[in-house]
Parts: structure tokens; C-alpha cells; sequence
């Protein structure tokens, strides 16, 4: 029979694979439970109609890349392809979330169907954070210091910070309509992707990869000459208190995003250590979502940090599973029920233990315990079993005091002082 595959832009992860997942997921959490955010959780799957409207009809994820498909009670469902539409749609419908200003984290797959290649792959997971019902600029900067701090935690390095100020809504309106007469008489100038886009999503061709356009596009309008004086004076206030924090960043003008809801700061951090897929965090302020999805004026912003990138380039010391610290070897009927209760018993201290189960002889059991590295090393034979007990020592090799004990096994308060003495457990 053929063996059946992952499909394309799908893979799994082993638990040797899930060593640096895992480590980097448990920084991340504590950053953001020190940062006062909290967790959210929405559904995978959505209502179409929620993605078209958040993200935006003209949008290439909307557009090409969404896993869309009708379900047998004939609705268009997607497997969400980014997480900010859902919690958008979460904090309207739920009275407790949208009557006060809410930080809130999620942590998930999400589903693009683009082309697989190194980070970038058709199921990814995101880190998404989002300040929710906060207007003021040091939310900004904020969030984009609590972005940066998570990357420089997991020793990310060559880290480069990209910003740009959308203006709001007026704003992009006045440059729209000159940007769009321009594009009009240049025409001709544009590749075939930006011609299609003039009147569809016209701030989209600002950022487009083709080279010949972008030299053309040198003598467009520019965005940030389209700004009011409040949205030039916002932007001075984010630059000058990144200055202050000692976050260094680029302005980039062309920095639009792929997204339709972004108003205001938009910002991106790449890393030169990754290939092309630079761009592992990607965020901005979206002001008019809510209200747009029917809910009250909420100005917001977040960002997402794609973990499959985020692992590639997080530091190698991530890469290391927490050892073992009691192996326990165990022989005969009596010993593997004595074990098994002990193993129980364990369960309850902040300790990795590991139970054979193989039946194997000692000295083969004893091999397995050296392999796993194990901190010490708890013996139980029929002999030991029938008195009640068990001993424990430490597992290091030609140590002369391995501080071997006999316990019984209802002795917790011997058991306590050696785990303690010995495994410095916090009990
Ligand atoms: P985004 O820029 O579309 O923003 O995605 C954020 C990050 O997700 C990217 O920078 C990248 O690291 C990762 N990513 C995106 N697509 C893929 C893929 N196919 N494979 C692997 N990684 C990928 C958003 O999704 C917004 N919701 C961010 C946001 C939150 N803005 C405000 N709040």
C-alpha cells in the first residue's frame, strides 16, 4: 500500500523537534503573564464572511490564500489564516471583554495556502498579542517594545525594526485619490500585479517586490506627505519614546502590510539570520476594525510573531530537554508494583521521572538510566519490595558520595530531605 503522506505545507513535530517549541512557548508565556496580558482562545474554523470583512476582500490572503469550504449545513467556512478578525469578533460579542480595555494573547495554527518554502509553510502557528481599547501612542510603543523584548529574550539576533505611520482614515483617503491619478498616467510603467491592484488595493503597490515598479514608483506621491498634523505629531511622539527605550528602528514609508485594517503605526521585524522569510513579526494599530464588524468604536493594535520562524532562529540553548532527575529501575512482580506506586508518589514534586517499563535486566535498565542522563537513580528488586521500600542515590559516575538511602515507601518526610538535599526540588 502507498504510504500516505502529510499534505503539502503541513509537518510534524517529534518530541525531539518539540524541545525548543516547548521551551520557547513556556518564555514567551511568562513574559506576558510579567506583562499583565492574558490568554484568549478562539475557534479554528470561522464564518467566511468574518475574514473577508476583517481582513479585506482585496487582500492576497483573502483573495489566494484562504482554506475556504462549504460545510454540510451549506455554510462558507475558513481555517483562519490570522487570529486578530477572531479576537475582533470575540471582544463584540462578549459583554464582559467590550466594556473595558483588554490585553490579550493567543497562540495557535493558522492556515495560508501560499508556497511552502523555509518558514513559511500552509499550517503555521502564530504568537498573536493585542491591546485592545487603547488609543494612546505609548501603546504603541508598547507593543512594539514587548514584541522586541520576546525576540531579544530568545536570543534572536540581527534583529532590524522597521515603522511606518498609515494615518488614519482622512488621511489615506487625500493620498489614495492623488496616488491613484498618478498611477493612472504611469500606467504603462506598472507590472501586470500593480496594474491589477490601482483601484482594488492601491496602497498594496507601494510595497511590491517588482524592481522595475519600484523604481517608478520613486516619483509617486508619498504616503507620509498625505498626513494631518495630529497623525505626523502621533508618529513623532512612538519615534522619539522608542529613542528613549533604546530601541533602535528604520522608518520605512513603504511599509503598508498585507492586511487591510491597519491605520496609524504599522511596523515589521525581520532578521537577517532567516533566508528570505525575514519578516517574523508583523503588527499596527487597527482603529477602525471593530466598529467596521459592528461593534463600538475600540482603537487597538498587536502584532503576530510566526513561531515556525521564530524557532529557526531562537538561541541553540533552547534546544536542551530538562534531564531526568530519578530513573527508577525496578525487577520482579512485587517491584514493578512497588515502582509503580512510587512513580505515583513522585508525580507530585516538581520532578522529570521516568518509570522503566521494559522488564529488562538490572544491568540493562541501569544502561537505559546512563542514557537518559538521569540525576540519580532509585532501585527496587523483589528484596526491596517486600520490606516496603526502595533506594535512592545519585547517578553520577565516580562520584564517591552518591548519598545512597533506604526508604519505606510511606516515609515522606526522608523522602522529602533527600529529593531535597539532592535535587534542590522546591517542594
Ligand atoms: P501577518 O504579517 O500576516 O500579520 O503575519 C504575522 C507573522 O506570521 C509574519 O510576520 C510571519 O512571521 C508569520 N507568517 C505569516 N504567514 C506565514 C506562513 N505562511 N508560514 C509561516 N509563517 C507565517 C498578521 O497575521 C496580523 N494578524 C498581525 C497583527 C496582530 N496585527 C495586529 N495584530
Amino acid at each position: 500500500m502507498k504510504n500516505l503522506k502529510n499534505l503539502r505545507g503541513t509537518i510534524d513535530l517529534p518530541p525531539e523537534k518539540l524541545i525548543k517549541w516547548q521551551n520557547v512557548e513556556e518564555i514567551i508565556k511568562q513574559q506576558l503573564l510579567r506583562a499583565s496580558v492574558k490568554e484568549i482562545r478562539t475557534p479554528i474554523i470561522e464564518m467566511t464572511e468574518l475574514f473577508v470583512r476583517g481582513i479585506g476582500e482585496s487582500t492576497d490572503v483573502v483573495n489566494k490564500e484562504m482554506y475556504t469550504f462549504t460545510d454540510r449545513g451549506n455554510r462558507s467556512c475558513t481555517l483562519r489564516p490570522e487570529g486578530t478578525a477572531s479576537v475582533a469578533r470575540a471582544i463584540i460579542n462578549d459583554g464582559n471583554l467590550k466594556n473595558s480595555p483588554q490585553k490579550l494573547w493567543y497562540m495557535g495554527p493558522m492556515f495560508r495556502y501560499e508556497r511552502p518554502q523555509a518558514g513559511r509553510q500552509r499550517q503555521f502557528h502564530q504568537l498573536g498579542v493585542e491591546f485592545i481599547g487603547y488609543e494612546s501612542p505609548i501603546s504603541d510603543v508598547k507593543i512594539i517594545s514587548l514584541a522586541w523584548d520576546i525576540l531579544q529574550r530568545l536570543g534572536v539576533i540581527e534583529l532590524n525594526l522597521e515603522i511606518n505611520s498609515l494615518g488614519d482614515k482622512s488621511d489615506r483617503e487625500s493620498f489614495r485619490k492623488s496616488f491613484i491619478k498618478w498611477l493612472e498616467n504611469n500606467f504603462e510603467s506598472l507590472d501586470k500585479d500593480s496594474q491589477s491592484r490601482i483601484y482594488k488595493n492601491p496602497l498594496r503597490i507601494l510595497d511590491t517586490k517588482n524592481s522595475q515598479t519600484q523604481e517608478v514608483l520613486e516619483n509617486a506621491p508619498k504616503l507620509n506627505n498625505y498626513l494631518s498634523e495630529k497623525s505626523v505629531q502621533r508618529y513623532s511622539i512612538i519615534k522619539k519614546q522608542l529613542q528613549d527605550l533604546q530601541i533602535p528602528y528604520t522608518e520605512n514609508p513603504k511599509l503598508v502590510r498585507g492586511l487591510d485594517y491597519y491605520s496609524h503605526t504599522a511596523f515589521e521585524i525581520t532578521s537577517s539570520a532567516l533566508g528570505s522569510q525575514a519578516t517574523v513579526c508583523g503588527g499596527g494599530r487597527y482603529d477602525d476594525l471593530i466598529d467596521q464588524m459592528g461593534g463600538s468604536r475600540t482603537p487597538s493594535i498587536g502584532f503576530a510573531i510566526g513561531l515556525e520562524r521564530l524557532i529557526l532562529i531562537a538561541g541553540k540553548d533552547l534546544e536542551r530537554a530538562r534531564n531526568t532527575d530519578i530513573y527508577i529501575v525496578n525487577k520482579g512482580d512485587l517491584a514493578e508494583s512497588l515502582a509503580l506506586e512510587l512513580s505515583r508518589k513522585l508525580g507530585a514534586f516538581d520532578l522529570v521521572t521516568e518509570l522503566d517499563l521494559s522488564g529488562a535486566s538490572f544491568s540493562k535498565q541501569f544502561k537505559k538510566a546512563n542514557k537518559f542522563n538521569s540525576k540519580s537513580v532509585v532501585v527496587i528488586g523483589d528484596k526491596e519490595a517486600m520490606k516496603k521500600e526502595f533506594s535512592i542515590r545519585l547517578f553520577i559516575e565516580d562520584q564517591d558520595n552518591n548519598d545512597e538511602q533506604t526508604i519505606l515507601l510511606e516515609d515522606n518526610v526522608k523522602l522529602k530531605e533527600w529529593i531535597c538535599r539532592n535535587l534542590k526540588s522546591t517542594i
